[in-house]
């Protein structure tokens, strides 16, 4: 009997830009407060690109320390999951592949919002067990404050830049790291909850000017909170299902770190204790594609995620696109 090929985590690594802002720093130019933020969000303070930066030097940097992690430094493809890639076009992932010294190796983009690292996972999973290669990279970075409108005070509190990435590798799907059945959905009709409305081939070929504001990234906050809960629980309970667990049961918890209140509400919802709940926004705030791998690189670095752990993934963003999966955490070494 054949045995499918699975993808099996084998290496993780994270990276954040140095620069950090507060709450009160943005509380200077913008009519908010860090009691307001801290309660409604969860966050006290993120990081930032400096100008100049762009999205493949975060993810290349996280890219680095996922290789490294794996003890190895080959890969046989590469998949970005990002919101903001260097270019409209040409894809960022082959520059990424080229400055990690890959090869000529296959290497695309994945445009999922917040949902792109477990569209990514799908993606790197399919590479896998077509036999394209045995040895995927799969980066997730964001450098969302680029796109967002400095005064727009609902987006510029929450959102943030990072990147992390995992190493998969082919192997068993009884093996701990083994990503599990992945659960992924989409409703387009919902598309305008989040959206940088200009930009896009449907501005661009009306030979209108965009107003400014239509450059920046928006979003309906009040219903794409309500969607989210919703679609996190949901997802949550079908993957965990779909693995044999019971939501209640799983070690560690790992949501989009979207806002502390929506994943409290979620785990709640699940049944699942918040000390199983792992969280970094307070630090990193909503970092897009990015949060999940990197709430993992730095949930395993400092002990909260340990080898063993039964572990659900879910998250949600705009498109609106969702997803969750399950894994056993593996051995890993952290950087
Ligand atoms: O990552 C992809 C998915 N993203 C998400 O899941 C994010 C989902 N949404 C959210 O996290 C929340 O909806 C926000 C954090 C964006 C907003 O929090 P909220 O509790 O839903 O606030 P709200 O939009 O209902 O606004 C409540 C009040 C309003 O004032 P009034 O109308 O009650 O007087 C807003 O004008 O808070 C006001 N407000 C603010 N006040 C200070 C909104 N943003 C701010 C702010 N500072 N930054």
């Amino acid at each position: 009997m054949s045995t499918r090929r699975a993808a099996v985590v084998c290496g993780i690594g994270s990276y954040v830009p140095p620069d950090v802002v507060t709450n009160e720093d943005l509380a200077r130019s913008l009519d908010t407060s860090d009691d307001w933020i801290r309660s409604r969000t969860g966050i006290a303070r993120r990081r930032v690109v400096a100008p100049g930066t762009a999205t493949s030097d975060l993810a290349v940097e996280a890219g680095l320390r996922a290789l490294k992690s794996a003890g190895d430094g080959r890969a046989g493809a590469v998949v970005l999951a990002t919101t903001t890639p260097d270019q409209p076009c040409p894809a960022t992932a082959p520059q990424v592949a080229a400055r990690l010294g890959l090869g000529e190796v296959p290497a695309f983009d994945v445009a999922a919002v917040c949902s792109g690292f477990l569209y990514g996972l799908a993606s790197a999973a399919g590479l896998i067990a077509a036999g394209v290669t045995d040895r995927v990279l799969l980066i997730a970075a964001d450098a969302f404050t680029t796109i967002i409108n400095p005064k727009d005070r609902t987006t510029a509190v929450i959102f943030a830049d990072g990147a992390g990435a995992v190493l998969l590798r082919a192997g068993s799907p009884r093996e701990p790291g083994a990503v599990g059945p992945l659960v992924l959905g989409s409703d387009g009709g919902l598309s305008h909850l989040i959206e940088v409305p200009a930009g896009g081939s449907r501005q661009r070929s009306s030979g209108r000017e965009p107003a400014p504001e239509d450059r920046f990234f928006r979003m309906v906050g009040r219903d794409t909170y309500r969607h989210a809960v919703e679609r996190m629980t949901v997802t949550s309970t079908e993957a965990a299902e779909r693995a044999g667990w019971r939501p209640c049961d799983v070690d560690r918890f790992a949501a989009h770190q979207a806002n502390a209140r929506i994943l409290e509400a979620v785990s709640e919802r699940l049944g699942i204790p918040g000390e199983r709940r792992l969280s970094n926004i307070a630090t990193v705030g909503n970092t897009g594609a990015a949060s999940l791998p990197l709430l993992l690189a730095e949930s395993a670095a400092d002990g909260r995620l340990t080898a063993g752990h039964r572990l659900l993934l879910t998250a949600f963003g705009g498109g609106l696109s969702w997803g969750a999966t399950t894994l056993v955490w593996p051995e890993v070494q952290t950087t």
